[in-house]
C-alpha cells in the first residue's frame, strides 16, 4: 500500500483545481483537527480558518493515495505580526489523514517543503501543542530550534537557508520576545477584561442598591 503512496508538488500557478480538493480534505478531517490549530474553533470558524489557509497557500506538497488527498504540507501567508515585518519569516500547515499517521509521510511531507524553502532567505517558524510527539519529533530530527513555550505549546524556528544562520541569534532573541509579549499581553488582556465585569457587576449592584432606596 504504501508503494502507491505518491506526491506531488504544487507551486501558487498550479494550484488553482486543487484548491478545492484541499479544502474538502481539510473539512473532512476529524481528530486530527485537535493538533492541527493552536486554538480551539467552533465548527464554523473551522471552516472559516481553512479556506482562509486553502486560499492563501503560496506552493503545496500533497500526499496522494488512488487519486485522493491523504496528506498536506502547505505554506501560507497569513501570518502579519510584526516579527514577520521585520523579519522575512514563512509558516506553514501540515497534516496527514488519520488512517495514514505513522508511517512516515509526515516526515516526508515536512521534509519536502523544507528542502523547496531552502533556497529561500527566511526563517520557517512553528508552533507545536506540547502533546504533538510526532510534530515535536519532526521538528526535533529535522534542526529546529527550540525557543521558548507556555502552558500549551512548544515555539519552534529554522532558517530556510544555511546562510541565515548567521543571523540566527538575534532571530532567536527577537522570536522570544515576540512571544512572551504575545503572553504578556494576553495575560494583561484576559486580567483587564475580568476587572472590567468585575467592576460592571459592582456598578449594577450600586445602581440597583440606590434605585430600591430611592423607590422605597
Ligand atoms: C503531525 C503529523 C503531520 C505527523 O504525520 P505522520 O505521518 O504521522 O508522521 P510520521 O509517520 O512521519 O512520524 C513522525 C515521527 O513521529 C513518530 N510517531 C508517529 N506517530 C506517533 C505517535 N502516535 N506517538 C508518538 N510518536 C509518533 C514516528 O515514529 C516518527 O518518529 P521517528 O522518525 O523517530 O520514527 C500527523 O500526526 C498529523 O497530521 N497530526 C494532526 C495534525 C497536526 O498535528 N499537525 C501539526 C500541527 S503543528
Amino acid at each position: 500500500m504504501d508503494n502507491d503512496i505518491t506526491y506531488l508538488t504544487l507551486r501558487r500557478k498550479e494550484l488553482t483545481p486543487y484548491r478545492e480538493h484541499i479544502l474538502q480534505f481539510m473539512l473532512n478531517l476529524t481528530d486530527e483537527r485537535e493538533t492541527l490549530f493552536t486554538k480551539e474553533y467552533s465548527e464554523q470558524g473551522y471552516q472559516i480558518i481553512c479556506k482562509m489557509l486553502v486560499d492563501n497557500i503560496i506552493f503545496t506538497v500533497l500526499a496522494m493515495f488512488k487519486g485522493e488527498i491523504i496528506g498536506v504540507n502547505a505554506l501560507t501567508n497569513i501570518e502579519k505580526g510584526i516579527l514577520y515585518q521585520i523579519f522575512p519569516t514563512v509558516s506553514s500547515f501540515i497534516v496527514v489523514s488519520n488512517n495514514f499517521q505513522g508511517r512516515g509521510i509526515g516526515t516526508k511531507l515536512h521534509r519536502e517543503v523544507i528542502e523547496i524553502l531552502g533556497k529561500t532567505w527566511a526563517f520557517k517558524v512553528g508552533a507545536v501543542i506540547k502533546n504533538n510527539s510526532s510534530m515535536i519529533k519532526i521538528h526535533e530530527k529535522q534542526g529546529w530550534t527550540r525557543v521558548t513555550e507556555d502552558d500549551t505549546l512548544i515555539y519552534h524556528y529554522r532558517p530556510c537557508r544555511k546562510e541565515m544562520n548567521l543571523l540566527s541569534p538575534l532571530f532567536f532573541v527577537s522570536y522570544w520576545l515576540y512571544i512572551k509579549t504575545k503572553i504578556a499581553l494576553e495575560i494583561a488582556k484576559s486580567l483587564f477584561s475580568r476587572i472590567r465585569v468585575k467592576s460592571n457587576k459592582l456598578l449594577r449592584a450600586r445602581v440597583n442598591t440606590n434605585h430600591s432606596y430611592m423607590s422605597g
